[in-house]
């Protein structure tokens, strides 16, 4: 049969529409899921998925809510995200597809999405509450299934965990949701999505193949893919059904299953007293332990953010999250060489030259960079704030040290490299020698080819090669007094220093182990030092960056095409975009800067700040050095950074930043 010239009336389509239900459905049954109302709280990945599946079961009565507009990043698991819906309201573009598949559907819209004010409206009279909030949703979550019991309307919820679906069915005579996931009131956010996670799975079969570094409680996100939202659809749908048309095998909670078709694994049980079973909390325990103090890191934490539209003029809480990021900038030492001021229309990035006072910092250099990366920093959370911003370097360099102005206008987007301002961080762990592929360094380079700056880079056999360069250029830093003694100026060797100063680098965000740590207390004094040295032990600091660069999946150099003070600012800003690419990449990654920054000393100053032994070294390692990078121009090219890149462990010890008012200049 062609396409329909008449209207037909909601039976008449029924009938030719789903009639290949029947043998499954009644005819009666059929009628029963027409008339049916189906409350689905969200239109992301389950949601979009849930209405599709059950308006192609028959139902055609849908209360529907979601507040959001479809993004790029929904697309790997979203039914209604594609390239034509990015932008436009979830809601919109989910109810035209309902009534494309079936022009008789009803749509109750609630496009403020689901609050505590409407949750009555949206309820009442409803048959099914298919559960399709945010994992992270949890407050309104649980607020809904609350009402609902009380309301008598049966709630479904199928989780997509890993590639596999895990579903509960919450009836009004079954145990509630705070019953069966244990959770009483004044439970932290934290606590209260970990006995989510656990009610909802208690096998936590996908927890074998998730890499749990890319769960962050924090960001509220975690892996979802598209696959597991098509098996909760296709569970839940199945439940509705059984539940609409009153048919037997319902199993509410404490009754549990979970499908893994990765797995090849089907689960179902009966979890007896929810999370308050014995067993149950026990696991609680554990990853609580494991999970919530994993990857929760001291050290400087991230400013609460403004509520903005990005319209000028820009109130005070939007400069002190501007400043708040600018400073989350890495920098030597974490000396903090910068000041900031507030202009009607954007920020100014001050280097303040003695701050860092260091024999590596040759020309501020080291300082010029570390403002790059705070100015770069800064236009990427205007970005957040929904401003537009844009770098721009002034002619010269003056006596007040303006280094870098982010201009911002309004109406602008957030770059995903924001999200991460806040976990990038040093981390000076060994890393695992796992190679860094070319799919990983290609997306590197692309992030400092903006900038017209280049990635030279080492790997495999190359890495013991260069390490016994660093090793060489590391030993310097132990044997010249300045460079010592203004390291151990910046080591924080008490917690209580550290949180005092807010500067410098707490003795733990070293990861010397406890030998090292000893070592550095012991020879902090210079002519201790000294006798270290003497008598050869300074080496183990220079053998530790040795074993870094052996134990990574890469090592980088970073040029820019020039020399000048702004080739450095420039370069500052394409190493933060690099840096965080690595965090958003999972990888970790740690400066070596000995050997760059002895080389532009001796480029730019001469040999004179050498003693001759060390003059006679570094003559020697120069070639060894521009050999393992034959793609650089080590004549015009400044050389911004040398790292070590890799996949390793995160830290759990990080450094604090000052206040934003001590980083201002008024
Ligand atoms: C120009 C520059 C040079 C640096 N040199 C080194 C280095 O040689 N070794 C190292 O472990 N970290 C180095 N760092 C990292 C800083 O110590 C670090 O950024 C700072 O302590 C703040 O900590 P965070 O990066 O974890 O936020 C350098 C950073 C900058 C910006």
């Amino acid at each position: 049969m062609s396409g329909h010239a008449m209207p037909m009336t909601a039976r008449e389509f029924q009938d030719l529409a789903f009639a290949r239900n029947h043998g499954l459905i009644s005819i009666d049954e059929q009628d029963a899921i027409g008339r049916a109302i189906v409350a689905i709280p969200g239109m992301g990945g389950v949601g979009g998925q849930h209405l599709i599946s059950l308006v192609r079961t028959g139902f055609r009565n849908f209360r529907l809510a979601d507040p959001d507009t479809f993004e790029l990043v929904n697309t790997n698991r979203q039914f209604g995200a594609t390239n034509n819906s990015v932008g436009r309201s979830k809601l919109t573009v989910m109810t035209e597809q309902a009534q494309a598949i079936n022009p008789h559907v009803q749509v109750e819209p609630f496009p403020e999405g689901v609050t505590p004010a409407n949750l009555d409206t949206f309820l009442r009279g409803a048959d099914v509450v298919v559960d399709s909030l945010d994992f992270f949703a949890f407050d309104i979550r649980r607020k809904l299934f609350m009402r609902a019991r009380e309301l008598g309307i049966p709630v479904i919820t199928a989780g997509p965990l890993g590639f596999s679906t895990a579903v509960l069915v919450f009836t009004p005579s079954g145990m509630s949701f705070d019953e069966y996931f244990d959770i009483r009131e004044g439970m932290s956010q934290e606590e209260c999505f970990l006995r989510f996670a656990l009610g909802l799975s208690p096998r936590g079969m996908h927890f074998r193949y998730i890499d749990r570094s890319r769960v962050s409680l924090r960001r509220r996100k975690g892996p979802s893919a598209y696959i597991a939202c098509q098996l909760c659809a296709g569970v839940a749908s199945t439940e509705a059904v059984r539940l609409v048309l009153g048919r037997p095998g319902v199993r509410p909670v404490p009754a549990y299953l979970q499908f893994d078709p990765y797995l090849d694994k089907f689960c179902a049980g009966r979890l007896l007293g929810g999370n308050r079973n014995p067993l149950q909390r026990l696991k609680l325990a554990v990853a609580t332990k494991f999970l919530l103090s994993r990857g929760e890191r001291n050290g400087h934490q991230p400013p609460s953010k403004p509520g903005s539209d990005g319209r000028f003029p820009v109130s005070r809480e939007e400069f002190r999250y501007l400043i708040g990021a600018a400073s989350a900038a890495p920098s030597g030492d974490n000396a903090q060489p910068w000041k900031f001021r507030t202009l009607p229309t954007g920020l100014a990035v001050h280097m303040v030259p003695e701050a860092d006072t260091s024999f590596f910092n040759i020309r501020q250099i080291a300082t010029l960079i570390a403002c790059g990366a705070a100015a770069e920093n800064a236009a990427l959370a205007a970005g957040t704030l929904g401003y537009g911003a844009q770098v721009e370097l002034p002619d010269t360099l003056d006596s007040g040290g303006l280094a870098a102005t982010v201009n911002l206008t309004e109406g602008g987007t957030e770059d995903p490299l924001a999200e991460v301002i806040w976990e990038r961080c040093t981390n000076r762990r060994l890393f695992k020698r796992t190679i860094v592929s070319d799919g990983v360094l290609e997306r590197l380079q692309a992030e400092v080819g903006r900038f017209g700056c280049r990635l030279h880079t080492v790997r495999g056999e190359q890495l013991k090669s260069l390490a016994r360069l660093v090793y060489q250029a590391d030993r310097i830093r132990t044997e010249h007094r300045g460079l010592h003694e203004h390291f151990n100026s910046m080591v924080r060797f008490t917690e209580e220093e550290a949180l005092e100063k807010l500067d410098g680098l707490p003795l733990k965000n070293l990861y010397g182990g406890a030998a090292g740590e000893a070592f550095l207390k012991l020879t902090r004094d210079w002519e201790r030092m000294r006798v270290a040295n003497a008598l050869g032990f300074g080496r183990i600091v220079a053998s530790h960056s040795a074993e870094g660069i052996v134990n990574s999946g890469a090592a980088c150099l970073l040029t820019v095409p020039g020399m000048a003070w702004k080739d450095f600012v420039t370069g500052g800003r394409a190493l933060q975009r690099c840096w965080l690419k690595l965090t958003d990449l999972g990888l970790a990654m740690q400066p070596m800067t000995a050997v760059t920054l002895f080389r532009l000393r001796w480029i730019l100053e001469g040999q004179g700040g050498f003693e001759a032994k060390h003059r006679d070294m570094l003559r020697d390692l120069w070639p060894k050095f521009d050999s393992l990078f034959p793609e650089a121009d080590f004549r015009t090219e400044g050389q911004v950074m040398l790292f070590r890149i890799g996949y390793g462990r995160a830290i759990e010890h990080g450094t604090y930043r000052k206040a934003v008012e001590a980083a201002l200049l008024l």
